[in-house]
């Protein structure tokens, strides 16, 4: 029986992935650096450093430099979800929410990114939450199993008994490697190892995910 729900943030409750893409490109082009969509699909749910290390590849950059770059991207994503609103929840995030609350399901967020707090508020969902896991609860990030094994503590539930919903291949790496079950939101090349994987959330109920969790090949 699963007793607590962590939910990825960017991608999967808020489109705040298209922001993320947004900022990086803006700083890639600054730079001159060739960055696109489909290079920034492999910066789904990896921490800020760890996507500028992708963006860069072998481009030599002093650490001051870095740091310098890394707080730009950060200035121009805090710009953009400025004026996130309740209305920017994905479909079907709301509903699933209540639903979960209401049948006494702990709620979690466990996202890599240090500005989800920020994130929670503006889309109106701090109620709806038991905790936060985010860029600032653990040292090691996705696809390490840290920040949902940090998550879980914080609600209380065993991790056997929590299901992560992801968006992003290394938050089902995490999910997998910290004993979770895991629902992957996106397509099969990306979130294939989940134990159940759906287009998005729109129409997303409780029962409907237990059965077809209750049938996924573990
Ligand atoms: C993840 C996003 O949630 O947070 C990544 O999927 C992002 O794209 C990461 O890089 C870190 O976010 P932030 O806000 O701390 O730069
Ligand atoms: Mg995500």
């Amino acid at each position: 029986p699963i007793h607590g729900v962590i939910f990825d943030l960017d991608g999967v409750l808020t489109d705040t992935a298209e922001y993320h893409y947004l900022a990086w490109r803006k700083l890639a082009d600054e730079e001159g650096i060739e960055f696109n969509r489909g290079a920034n699909e492999a910066l789904r749910g990896i921490s800020r450093r760890a996507s500028l290390m992708l963006i860069i590849k072998n481009k030599k950059y002093s650490e001051s430099q870095i740091q310098a770059m890394l707080a730009r991207k950060n200035r121009y994503y805090v710009e953009m979800i400025a004026n996130i609103t309740p209305k920017d929840l994905l479909p079907g995030a709301i509903a699933l929410l209540d639903e979960l609350r209401q049948q006494g399901i702990k709620i979690a967020i466990g996202s890599a990114s240090k500005n989800a707090q920020m994130v929670v508020e503006r889309l109106g969902i701090a109620d709806q939450v038991d905790a936060i896991a985010d860029g600032y609860s653990v040292q090691q990030p996705k696809p390490a199993p840290d920040l949902f094994l940090y998550a879980a503590e914080q609600l209380g539930v065993p991790p056997k008994q929590c299901l992560v919903i992801e968006d992003a291949a290394a938050g089902i790496e995490a999910a997998l490697a910290a004993g979770m079950w895991a629902v992957g939101l996106g397509p099969c090349e990306r979130v294939g190892a989940a134990h159940v994987v759906l287009p998005s959330l729109a129409g997303v109920t409780w029962a409907g995910l237990q059965a077809q969790l209750s049938k996924a090949v573990v």
